[in-house]
């Protein structure tokens, strides 16, 4: 604290980010990064445009960029919002279309931004509980709201939602804007981008951070209405003109256009994914169903804070929230590649 702070900054509560330790040798299972690296070809664009323009600014619109996202999805260029990582994008967006009078829904378990972000630009919200089963029951969200926020998967629970469901909602709540998260939706989530010219009030946000390697690169996106997005461009423009570098645009577009390899790698981490779960679940643990690059479980006999610290001491870290109370008792675990997976699975059976 210090006088010449202002009175919105004595009255944050940040995000607090997963570790990124320096330790050599370690598994590192806990900010859901992908264990395969990006496309060749992604490195290949980034080392071309590492020469003299970089001199100049890039596009302030990204357009280049845009355009591989908008054919990407059968969309228009104008239905198309890019920015500095999905977190970025997602800051434009409470700001931008999530702050009215009514309050902003969202899960009570779910990604930890969205009440610092709430706090950030002073906007009000009702967090809906989970139901039992760590579902989000999207019936529970059919009340008065100033719009309607939740990830698809959940974070951290990894619990996929069908497009019924989501559709039922965007039936009956046509006068806020709904908000859907997809930051894992390529690890066996349905997307709702083929709802976005359906729904006007919808808008879809995704990132290259999780299936395409690029956590590094920080590039996200808004799928959307023109109305929606020309919003997040005014937030955007009176914010930084510049969120996406030479090389995150050079790197998106690559990405974006190497199928083959997201295929491959998605599919690499969706079966380890199973082979983790079996062998948990083998272990005696308890698995939430996962529609995500990771998984969510608890073991009846063992403490999870233990079992974290234990795994640690085997250079394996996983990721473990003390708050709320109900979930103290998961630990959330990234999926690694085989290798890593079966230290992993190795690892626990010392343990319980
Ligand atoms: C649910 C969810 N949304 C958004 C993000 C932000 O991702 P990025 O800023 O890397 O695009 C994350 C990151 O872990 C996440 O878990």
């Amino acid at each position: 604290m210090s006088q010449f702070w202002s009175e919105v900054v004595k009255g944050l509560t940040p995000y607090i980010p997963g570790e990124q330790p320096k330790i050599q040798n370690l598994i590192k299972l806990n900010t859901n990064e992908n264990p395969y690296g990006p496309s060749p070809k992604v490195i290949a664009a980034l080392q071309a445009v590492a020469n003299d323009a970089l001199r100049l600014y890039p596009d302030p619109d990204s357009g280049r960029l845009k355009a591989a996202i908008a054919e990407y999805y059968g969309l228009g260029t104008n239905q198309v919002f890019v920015g500095n990582g999905s977190d970025e994008v997602l800051a434009h967006v409470f700001q931008a279309l999530l702050k009215h009078e009514k309050p902003l829904l969202f899960p009570d378990i779910t990604y930890s931004f969205y009440p610092v972000y709430c706090g950030l630009y002073g906007i009000q919200s009702e967090q809906i509980p989970l139901n039992a089963d760590f579902e989000i029951d999207l019936a529970d969200y059919a009340k008065p709201n100033g719009g309607i926020i939740f990830p698809n998967p959940n974070a951290p629970t990894g619990i996929p939602l069908g497009l019924q469901a989501i559709e039922a909602l965007l039936k009956t709540n046509t006068e806020s804007v709904v908000v859907i998260d997809e930051a894992y939706v390529d690890f066996g989530t349905e997307s709702a981008v083929g709802l976005i010219n359906r729904y006007p009030n919808l808008l879809v946000v995704q990132t290259l951070s999780k299936a395409r390697s690029l956590a590094g690169l920080r590039v996200g996106y808004a799928l959307g209405n023109k109305a929606l997005i020309e919003a997040l461009v005014r937030v955007k423009d009176s914010f930084n003109s510049y969120p996406i570098d030479r090389f995150a645009e050079a790197g998106a577009i690559a990405a974006l256009q190497d199928k083959a390899y997201f295929e491959e790698t998605r599919q690499k981490v969706m079966a380890s994914r199973a082979a983790l779960v079996l062998a948990l679940r083998a272990m005696g643990f308890e698995v939430l169903p996962s529609g995500a690059n990771f998984i969510f479980a608890r073991h009846p006999q063992h403490d999870a804070a233990e079992l974290a610290q234990k795994l640690r001491e085997q250079n394996i870290i996983v990721r473990h929230f003390k708050q709320p109370a109900r979930i103290a008792q998961f630990l959330r675990i990234t999926i690694g590649d085989e290798l890593q997976v079966q230290r992993l699975v190795a690892a626990l059976k010392t343990l319980v």
